[in-house]
C-alpha cells in the first residue's frame, strides 16, 4: 500500500486454479481474447496473471529465463498483446530460492528480477513462500517490495505467504494484498491433509480480519474457483457473493474460453461486483451467527449497505426477516430506525421490499440472498 495502486480490490484472471503448470503464450493470448469477447474485461477483470511454471532457469548473468518453448515470443511481446487489449500483465515468483513447483525463485535476485519485470511491462507480481529457508516473512517480502518500488514501474504486489506470519499486521506497508489462508480447493466444504480449504472454511478464517482491509491493502482469501466444476451453481454464487462482501480480490481461475451460461452470469454480475468494488473499501462483518445461518453486512459509500444471508445448511432457509429488530451498529451511516430503505436483490436484479416490512425469501441449501439497502 501507501500508493494509489489497488484502491479497490484487484480483479483479473490467474492461470493456476485451472491450468497449474500447463501455461503457454498461446493459451494466455486465447484467454485474453476470451476475456474481451465474453465481457469479462468490461465487467472489470483487468490483470492477466501467469502463475507458476513460466520460468526455467537463469543465464550466466543471473537473468531469469522464461520457458523458450512455451513462451517463444518472450514476455515483452506477451505484455504488449495484453496491454493492447486494455488489460494488465501479472507474473509470479517466490521469496524462496525455488517456487512451489521447483522453478527458480527470486531469493538473492530480488532487485534484478524487479528490473526485468519492469522491462517486460509487468503490472502485478504474485510472490509465493515455498522454500522460505527460515527467512523472516516480513523482511523477505519487504525486500521485494523495496525492489518493486525502485524498478521504475508501478507494480501491484500480491503477498502469498498463506497467512502464516499474520501478514494482515504488516502487509499494508509492504504490498497491496496478502493471502490469509492455505490454497483454496474447488469445493464448498472439504478438508485436505496438506491444508487446502473449501469455501466455508476460508470464510470462517476471514471473520476477524475486516479491520485490516481498506483502499490499497486487502485481505486475499485466494482466487476464485467459479466455473471449475467442483461446486453447484448455488455454491458458486455463495463463493462469489461472499468474496465480493469480503472486499476480496476477484481473480477468476476458470477457462474463460469455455464458460457456460451460469458461470458467465456469476462472474459478470455487475451488481455483485459493484459491492466488491465500492470505493469505501470496507470488508464485510458477520453480525448474526445462528450456526447454520449467518448474516453479513458490508458498509458502502453513499450511506448504503450490502447484506448477505448465508445458508450453510443442507436445507432451505425460509427467511422471514424483521429489519427493525436488527442493530447493524457498526454501519454508521445506515439507520433502519430513522429511514426506510429499499431492498434490492443483487442476483434477481430487482427490488424485493423495504426495511419497514418483513423480508420473506427462500434461500436454497448452501446458497445466499444478497441485497443492497438504499434510499
Ligand atoms: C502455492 C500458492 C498457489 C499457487 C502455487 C503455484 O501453493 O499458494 O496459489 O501459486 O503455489 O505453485
Amino acid at each position: 500500500g501507501g500508493d494509489s495502486l489497488a484502491l479497490t480490490p484487484p480483479m483479473g484472471w490467474n492461470s493456476w486454479n485451472k491450468f497449474g503448470c500447463n501455461v503457454s503464450e498461446t493459451m494466455i493470448k486465447d484467454m485474453v481474447d476470451a476475456m474481451v469477447e465474453s465481457g469479462m474485461r468490461d465487467a472489470g477483470y483487468e490483470y492477466v496473471v501467469i502463475d507458476d511454471c513460466w520460468q526455467v532457469g537463469r543465464d550466466s548473468l543471473g537473468n531469469i529465463i522464461p520457458d523458450p518453448e512455451r513462451f517463444p515470443s518472450g514476455m515483452s511481446a506477451l505484455a504488449d498483446y495484453i496491454h493492447a487489449q486494455g488489460l494488465k500483465f501479472g507474473i509470479y515468483s517466490c521469496a524462496g530460492s525455488k517456487t512451489c513447483q521447483d522453478r527458480p525463485g527470486s531469493r538473492g535476485y530480488q532487485f534484478q528480477d524487479a528490473r526485468t519485470y519492469a522491462s517486460w511491462g509487468v503490472d502485478y507480481l504474485k510472490y509465493d513462500w515455498c522454500y522460505d529457508e527460515g527467512q523472516d516473512a516480513h523482511a523477505a517480502y519487504k525486500t521485494m517490495s523495496d525492489a518493486l518500488k525502485e524498478c521504475g514501474r508501478p507494480i501491484v504486489f500480491s503477498i502469498c505467504e498463506w497467512g502464516e506470519s499474520e501478514p494482515w499486521k504488516w502487509g499494508k506497508e509492504v504490498g497491496h494484498l496478502w493471502r490469509t489462508t492455505a490454497d483454496i480447493r474447488d469445493c464448498y466444504q472439504c478438508t485436505f491433509d496438506w491444508g487446502g480449504l473449501g469455501v466455508l472454511d476460508i470464510i470462517d478464517k476471514q471473520v476477524d480480519l475486516w479491520k485490516y482491509a481498506g483502499p490499497g491493502h486487502w485481505n486475499d482469501p485466494d482466487m476464485l474457483e467459479v466455473g471449475n466444476g467442483g461446486m453447484t451453481v448455488d455454491e458458486y454464487k455463495t463463493h462469489f457473493s461472499m468474496w465480493a462482501m469480503m472486499a476480496a480480490p476477484l481473480m477468476a481461475g476458470n477457462d474463460i474460453r469455455e464458460m457456460d451460461a451460469s458461470t458467465k452470469e456469476i462472474l459478470t454480475n455487475n451488481d455483485v461486483i459493484g459491492v466488491n468494488q465500492d470505493v469505501k473499501g470496507e470488508q464485510a462483518r458477520k453480525f448474526m451467527d445462528m450456526g447454520e445461518y449467518e448474516i453479513w453486512a458490508k458498509p458502502l459509500s453513499n450511506g448504503e449497505v450490502a447484506v448477505c444471508f448465508l445458508n450453510r445448511s443442507n436445507f432451505e432457509w425460509n427467511l422471514d426477516y424483521d429489519w427493525s429488530k436488527q442493530t447493524m451498529y457498526f454501519v454508521k451511516d445506515v439507520s433502519i430506525r430513522k429511514n426506510v430503505y429499499k431492498v434490492y436483490d443483487l442476483w434477481e436484479h430487482k427490488e424485493v421490499g423495504k426495511t419497514n416490512e418483513k423480508l420473506k425469501k427462500t434461500i436454497p441449501p448452501h446458497g445466499v440472498l444478497m441485497v443492497r439497502l438504499h434510499l
